[in-house]
């Protein structure tokens, strides 16, 4: 069987196209799996996996809970809120002491950049970041780009401008690795304040007009601003951000070209994106979150191809 080349999957950046395009093949087995009246295979009845989530999420923890068990894993999950974190034990000594219960591969959410490679090379399981602060979201992207691939047939060639937030997103930096990885053009767009300075270096295209930015691409990636990790006000209003960067259907239904729009969640309607686009046809979000299972049981199940079971 044709696997990944990594043992843990910390960031986009570890992989290679062929990794990206293995995962995508396999994610296509498994999302006819789950469309099956039986949505659950047997492959892996002997692994342990526990999802450790320092940070809050909805879609990311249930679709990696739905993918482990419609692969037959046992799952335990741990949330940092109603720890023993919260009495001082360190990421390490939490780790291990989980690990000691044999499990053998853990899923984590945690706000600190570096959190789940600084872990990888650290505890005798295979690690998934499921979001590590503002730097990446692998599967995030994964399945971002699986839906694009869907939609289009190929992620080759195709033009992706991110809308929004980009200083404060790891979903942001891993789609930028995981498209230009699979040939798209990639553009970022938002106000001057909300794009790091060095972005240039990831060749991508930097525009700050909105309507310039839609009218270039086949999709466009609406990011929410992420409130919680901005300690410094970096526009005047959330009103006013709506304004020149929000998406409505008057701005859809004018472009020069029918365009897919996509957001990774959660949506605050009405500011980065309204109702009516959010729930349009062009709109392609619910099936984003349908694909991330597959995908995610995919990553589960190459992964798991690869350790020693406990
Ligand atoms: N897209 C995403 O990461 O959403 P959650 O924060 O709800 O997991």
């Amino acid at each position: 069987m044709d696997n990944i080349s990594v043992d843990h999957l910390t960031g986009i950046k570890h992989l290679t196209r062929e990794d990206i395009e293995i995962i995508f093949k396999t994610a296509d087995s498994f999302k006819q799996v789950i469309n099956r009246p039986i949505k659950k295979v047997p492959s892996l009845r002997d692994i342990t996996i526990a999802n450790l989530f320092f940070e809050n999420s909805t879609r990311t923890r249930l679709s990696f809970e739905l993918a482990e068990k419609r692969l037959s894993a046992d799952v335990v999950n741990f949330s940092a809120a109603s720890s023993s974190v919260k009495k001082g034990e360190t990421l390490v000594d939490t780790v291990n002491n989980i690990l000691s219960m044999k499990v053998d591969m853990v899923v984590m959410r945690h706000p600190n950049p570096g959190a789940a490679k600084f872990l990888s090379e650290r505890i005798d399981a295979a690690v998934i970041n499921a979001g590590d602060g503002t730097h990446e979201h692998p599967t995030q992207a994964l399945l971002d780009c699986y839906s694009i691939r869907e939609k289009f047939g190929s992620v080759e060639g195709k033009k992706v401008v991110i809308v929004g937030d980009i200083l404060h997103s790891r979903v942001a930096l891993s789609n930028i690795y995981a498209l230009q990885k699979l040939g798209a053009e990639v553009m970022v767009c938002g106000p001057t304040t909300l794009i790091p300075k060095y972005i240039h270096e990831l060749g991508v295209k930097v525009e700050h007009n909105l309507m310039k930015a839609l009218n270039w691409c086949d999709v466009a990636n609406m990011l929410r601003i992420q409130l919680e990790r901005q300690d410094i006000q970096y526009f005047p209003s959330l009103r006013e951000y709506s304004m020149l960067y929000g998406l409505n259907k008057e701005i859809l239904d004018n472009l020069d070209k029918e365009i897919v729009v996509m957001h990774p969640g959660p949506i605050n309607r009405g500011v980065e994106i309204t109702s009516d686009v959010a729930d349009s046809k062009q709109s392609i979000i619910l099936n984003q979150v349908e694909n991330g299972v597959a995908v995610r049981m995919a990553v589960i199940y190459l992964l798991a191809s690869k350790i020693e079971r406990h």
